[in-house]
């Protein structure tokens, strides 16, 4: 099990990707995963410190078609800010083509992919300097939930297209907002008002339920508000039609069933809530903001344990600490608020893995801090010193544009992409999937 709170005692479960030798005669695993187990074996085989960053495309894609499949009518504008890697902007450019964004680095990066990709600036709270970037860029639609934030739209950016932000509690997602952005329905509509007197332009409501969101219900209330939210703007004279139902979908993939069945649940709360308050009048249009949903199982990480110590408490019971050569202040992201720490699995074959003894086990990043540690007390194979380890589902919010951390002479992760044959072949279905050449060494073999 990936992505929960640690609990002492636990074992690590069989690798989905069992790394295997190419001459082994073992039958052989389906083509995407031997394709795979070989990208990690090359790694190995480079023997480099440097820890590897690896994109699974194929999942990337896999989340587009179950976005499209669950909720065919609301149009994703990906969330930027979970996962900024050039592939998966430009892969994002050619699927759903939206972008929402919090930030000029943000907005420039999906302009210079393609400067007519629709963008949302959501951030509520925004300094003069993104409003007056994002008036220079044509970015059309902003979000505010403050007098200030009108003020500052109304002198830098007069002729924008605002979507109030609502509060929203979830005292279950990983990230509570409910305190930091968004009103409620009653300071809503003062708000409305002001920005009619200011002879600003409001088209539609945004909420944001949290990252990670745990419950389904949540979506029905918010959308419950929204609705209300909605009447207020065209009572007031506004021509409301845009929906923006925010992020805060699981982002794994089908292995943890518990979580995708969560997505699946959201997905048919939202689509009969949306047919209860917003039946379809053919004017409106509801988008969403999903960014963890697309990127968090796309993405492992390879590291090596660099450092291995056997430690003998006082009564005898014996814990290995072993050292690698990431950290939390890298890409390895821990989340201090509700503990939750990427697992390790363990690079070995399967016979390999079955002779391992299981002991108690910590494991450190690299850098010198004592609040350097990635897993605590946990029962792990034993490995040895140079052996190859891999932390799955690190795909959002993950943290390789922290470069600060690398600034004591550290090399940055590498990053590698790996497509199977069915991906590519999807892939080159769609206009621009040629500017995808320069991630994939072997692009040439794609034709
Ligand atoms: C306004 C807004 N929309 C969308 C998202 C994306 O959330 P998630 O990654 O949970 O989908 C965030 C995350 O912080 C956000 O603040």
């Amino acid at each position: 099990m990936f992505r929960k709170r640690l609990n002492f005692n636990q074992f690590v479960r069989t690798p989905k990707y069992s790394f295997r030798r190419r001459s082994s005669r073992l039958k052989p695993m389906n083509n995407k995963a031997e394709k795979f187990a070989i990208l990690l074996e090359d790694i190995i085989l480079e023997n480099k410190d440097t820890p590897t960053i690896v994109y699974d495309i194929d999942d990337l894609v896999k989340k587009f078609k179950i976005w499209n499949e669950k909720m065919p009518n609301i149009h994703p504008y990906y969330f930027v800010g979970a996962n900024r890697d050039p592939l998966v902007i430009k892969l994002m450019s050619i699927l759903s083509r939206k972008f929402s964004c919090s930030s000029i680095s943000e907005i420039q990066q999906v302009l210079d992919e393609d400067n007519s990709l629709p963008i949302l600036l959501t951030n509520p709270c925004k300094t003069n300097g993104i409003i007056v970037h994002a008036f220079k860029r044509n970015v059309e639609y902003l979000v505010f939930d403050s007098e200030s934030e009108l003020q500052k739209i109304r002198y830098h950016h007069p002729s924008a297209s605002l979507l109030i932000r609502l509060r929203i509690g979830d005292p279950n997602s990983s990230e509570r907002r409910e305190q930091k952005y968004g009103v409620d329905v009653r300071e809503g509509k003062e708000l409305l008002q002001l920005a009619k007197t200011l002879n600003l332009e409001v088209i539609g409501v945004c909420f944001h339920v949290g990252t990670n969101c745990t419950d389904p219900n949540l979506f029905t209330s918010s959308l419950k508000d929204a609705q209300s939210m909605f009447n207020t703007g065209i009572d007031l004279g506004f021509d409301v039609w845009l929906l923006n139902i925010g992020g805060g979908f699981p982002g794994t993939s089908d292995i943890l069933k518990s979580e995708c069945a969560i997505f699946n649940s959201m997905a048919k709360m939202i689509n009969k809530s949306l047919s209860n308050f917003f039946p379809k009048d053919g004017n409106s249009m509801v988008i969403a903001e999903p960014g963890r949903f697309f990127v968090e199982s796309a993405v492992c990480i390879v590291v090596r344990i660099v450092g291995k110590r056997l430690v003998r408490s006082s009564d005898h019971e014996e814990c290995v600490h072993y050292h690698i050569n990431e950290s939390i202040f890298g890409s390895l992201r821990v989340h201090k608020e509700n503990q939750f720490r990427p697992l390790p699995e363990p690079i070995l074959s399967r016979d390999d893995l079955k002779k391992r003894k299981i002991c108690k086990t910590f494991i450190w990043g690299r850098t010198c801090g004592n609040q350097d540690s990635i897993n605590r007390n946990i029962m792990f194979p034993l490995m040895d010193l140079g052996e190859y380890i891999m932390y799955t589902h690190c795909g959002a919010y993950l943290s390789p544009y922290f470069t600060h951390s690398y600034d004591n002479g550290e090399e940055k992760p590498r990053v590698k992409y790996f497509a199977s044959d069915k991906t590519r072949k999807y892939l080159k279905k769609f206009d621009r999937f040629d500017e995808l050449s320069h991630f994939f060494d072997d692009f040439e073999s794609w034709n």
